[in-house]
């Protein structure tokens, strides 16, 4: 390979930071990229198999788009990818192939993009700012995106360990975001805000207590998306009695993101994989690196 690039998956949202906060784990997905004569993306793994393989794969169009906007040219690549982050699973796996793609897109044309910049073009190109700021900041990254102004508070070193609990299905965002409503009262909103607010300072004091109890006062989309998950109820209840901070669904959906004491991901994870079968639950850290 001429380079690799290494992107961390996302956790979106932790409740109330609805299409604002995000977490990158640490799971990764690797791109190695070669010169070739036509664009090609091949994928390790069944999971990966029905992904596009020629130019209409969303990491080469996210190269080719960054580079349109800078009116350069990029020669075709061969792209190499292996991946432990789950597909279609609310772990932000399209805003790891655009940030990705902005990376490589960057590397390639020597565009010596800021991190203001990059965050812009995804948030663009995603339509919210959550997953792809976290994929290409690591770490927990707060964003305001409107579609023409960003701004974002980034945490580097988040103090807080996951479990993620993945069920089999794969979900659509737009299925998911398709529950939300059109409208929320102001005094809902009010509440979610400042849910949302607390959330962050608690964030950035490194007091995952208080984050945890305000992940859980979502009023954004939590209430239209929980019939979704089977046990909703029974895993927060569980978690909590188990010393966890707090639980929520994981972006989207269809995964839930419990936050934990550093540490102790992996007791947890082993104790509610026993009880709630049918999903997979997987420990994991944060991811202090980005793309
Ligand atoms: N904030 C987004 C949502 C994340 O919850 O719909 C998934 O793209």
């Amino acid at each position: 390979a001429n380079f690799s690039v290494v992107v961390p998956a996302t956790t979106a949202n932790l409740g109330p930071g609805f299409d604002s906060i995000g977490l990158a784990l640490a799971l990764y997905m690797t791109v190695d990229v070669a010169s070739a004569e036509t664009w090609s993306v091949f994928y390790e793994g069944d999971e990966y198999g029905d992904l596009p393989s020629g130019e209409d794969n969303l990491i080469v169009q996210t190269i080719q788009d960054v580079a349109g906007r800078y009116e350069k040219k990029i020669a075709a690549h061969r792209l190499q990818i292996s991946s432990d982050i789950p597909l279609g699973k609310g772990l932000g796996s399209s805003a790891t192939a655009i940030a990705a793609g902005i990376e490589i897109a960057n590397r390639l044309a020597g565009l010596e993009l800021s991190s203001k910049e990059k965050v812009f073009i995804g948030s663009e190109l995603e339509g919210h700012a959550d997953n792809v700021s976290a994929a290409l900041l690591g770490g927990v990254t707060i964003s305001y995106f409107d579609g023409e102004e960003i701004d974002v508070i980034h945490i580097p070193e988040p103090k807080v360990g996951a479990v993620i609990l993945v069920p089999p299905e794969a979900l659509r965002t737009e299925e998911s975001r398709g529950l939300l409503p059109k409208q929320l009262l102001h005094m809902e909103a009010t509440l979610g805000s400042a849910a949302s607010s607390v959330m962050a300072a608690a964030i950035v004091q490194g007091d995952w207590v208080t984050a945890g109890r305000m992940m859980e006062k979502d009023v954004f989309h939590e209430p239209y998306r929980k019939q979704l998950f089977p046990d909703f109820d029974e895993i927060r209840e569980m978690s909590k009695e188990l010393g966890a901070f707090g639980m929520t669904i994981s972006g989207a959906g269809p995964s839930l993101f419990i936050a934990v004491k550093e540490g102790s991901e992996q007791q947890l994870a082993v104790k509610l994989a026993a009880h709630f079968p049918y999903y997979k639950c997987i420990a994991v850290r944060p991811s202090v690196a980005g793309a």
